[in-house]
This record gives C-alpha cells, structure tokens and sequence, in this order.
C-alpha cells in the first residue's frame, strides 16, 4: 500500500524507501542447442541506496549472469527484479534501456574507453544522444573529483590503467545513476592502485550511490559493506 508525502505524491512504503535494488526469487535459465543450464536457482538479494556490494563465487557460478540482470541487460526466467521499489521485469525492451539509462552506470576490468577520445569526451560519450545537454561542466566535475582535472584532454594511452579506470568511473556516473555496476574493476590494476579505486567506489556510497562489483579480487571485500557469495547459482553467503 502506497502511502502519501505532505507534498501530495504518493511515496513508497518505508521498507522500499531506501532500496536501490532488488531480486526476487529469480531464476536465469539459458537454452543451448536442446541443452537447459540454469545459472541461477532463486535469488533473493536486496541492495541498500549507497551500499558497496561485493559478488564473488567460483567460475560459473553466475556472477555475470547476475549482473545483467541487475542492469538490465537481460531478464530473468522467473522472479521479479526491482528498482527502487518499482517491478521492471514486464518492461519492453525500450522501457528498460531507458530506466537502464536513468539509474545505472557500467565500469569494467578492461576500462572500455574510446581510444581516439579525450578523457572528457570519454565521460560525455553517454549523453551524446541528448541533443540539448551539454555536460561539459559535469564531465570536468567528475574528473576533478577522481582527481584528473589536470587530464581533460588526455587520450586513454596518455593515461596510466589507474587513471583510465577514474575516466570510466567517472563516466559511469555522468548520467546521475543510482547505482554503479562493476566487473572486475580492479582485475587490470596493481594492488595499491585497485585500492585507490576502491576507495573511490567508498567514495560514491557515500555519496549516496550504490554499488555493486563481482571480483575475485579478495581486496574489493575489504572495502565493502557486504560480501555475496554466489556457488551453482546460489547465494551461499551474504554478509
Ligand atoms: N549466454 C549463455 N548461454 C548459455 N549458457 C550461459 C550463458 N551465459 C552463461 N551461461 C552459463 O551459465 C552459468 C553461469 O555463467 P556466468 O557467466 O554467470 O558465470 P560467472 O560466475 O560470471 O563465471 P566467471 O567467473 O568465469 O566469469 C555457466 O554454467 C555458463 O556456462
Ligand atoms: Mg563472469
């Protein structure tokens, strides 16, 4: 039951009010060749606005799986899949490109920056369809606050991995998002300059953003509030 704001407009319950996230009871089963795998067996999970989640398990265990679901890169088999309270699963495919959109920003192990753009372009390369937005001056915002004001105009083999991976970061979030969504964002880097990464990440949550990394890296555990282990498509540990 929906309750009403002061202001008149309907607001969630309490209990969705700060869900950034959710599965439900979900099921991914993919089809090969006459062959069925299922990849996942009825996931329940619920992330926090600005909480840091971290999904590890063994290979093929589901993790990828259960990250294109959580950006709406995929659907699942059965199950609902919930952002910010409100059910996405029934979407047309343009729907959910445009909450996708909205809500959700990508970072991945190997950075996919544009080789032959800026690190500034790199980060308004999202909003080059929006005709009448000009993101300069969040762009240069954003890499200002990963600490790369000094790189607008650098091309990505100017820039050393760390450095790259601050572009993505900060392009994953020019559009707003709720949440941010990894793929082994540390899997390219050192370890000191993963944890200068991960800290970035603590940096986003605390700005209110959540996000979400698969990893082997054990060190992404350290830096987040929470660590799912996925085996045969199973939440076998969440703490
Ligand atoms: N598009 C697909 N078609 C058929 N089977 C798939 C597909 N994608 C994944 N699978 C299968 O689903 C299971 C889970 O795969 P998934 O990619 O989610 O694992 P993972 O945990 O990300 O593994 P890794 O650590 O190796 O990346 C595996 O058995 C895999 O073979
Ligand atoms: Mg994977």
């Amino acid at each position: 039951m929906n309750q009403t704001s002061p202001l008149g407009s309907p607001s969630p319950a309490p209990e969705l009010r700060r869900q950034a996230i959710a599965l439900e009871s979900v099921v991914k089963r993919y089809e090969t060749g006459g062959e069925t795998v299922e990849a996942l067996s009825g996931v329940d999970l619920t992330v926090q606005t600005g909480e840091f989640v971290s999904i590890v398990g063994p290979s093929g265990s589901g993790k990828s799986t259960m990250l294109n679901l959580l950006g709406l890169l995929d659907t699942p088999t059965r199950g609902t899949v919930r952002l910010r309270g409100r059910d996405v699963t029934e979407l047309s495919d343009r729907e959910r490109t445009r909450a996708r959109k909205a809500s959700i920003g990508f970072v991945f192990q190997d950075f996919h920056l544009l080789e032959t753009l800026t690190a500034m372009e790199n980060v308004t390369m999202p909003t080059m369809f929006d005709r009448d937005r000009d993101a300069t001056d969040r762009a240069i915002e954003l890499l200002s606050r990963v600490g790369l004001a000094d790189r607008t105009d650098h091309t990505p083999n100017e820039l050393s991995g760390g450095q790259k991976q601050r572009v993505a970061i900060a392009r994953s979030l020019i559009n707003e998002p709720e949440i941010v969504l990894a793929d082994e964002p540390t899997g390219n880097l050192d370890r000191d300059t993963g944890a200068t990464i991960l800290e970035e990440f603590r940096h986003i949550c605390d700005g209110g953003v959540s996000v979400i990394a698969v990893t082997h890296d054990e060190l992404v555990s350290e830096y987040a509030d929470r660590t799912i282990e996925l085996i045969d498509g199973v939440i076998s540990r969440d703490k």
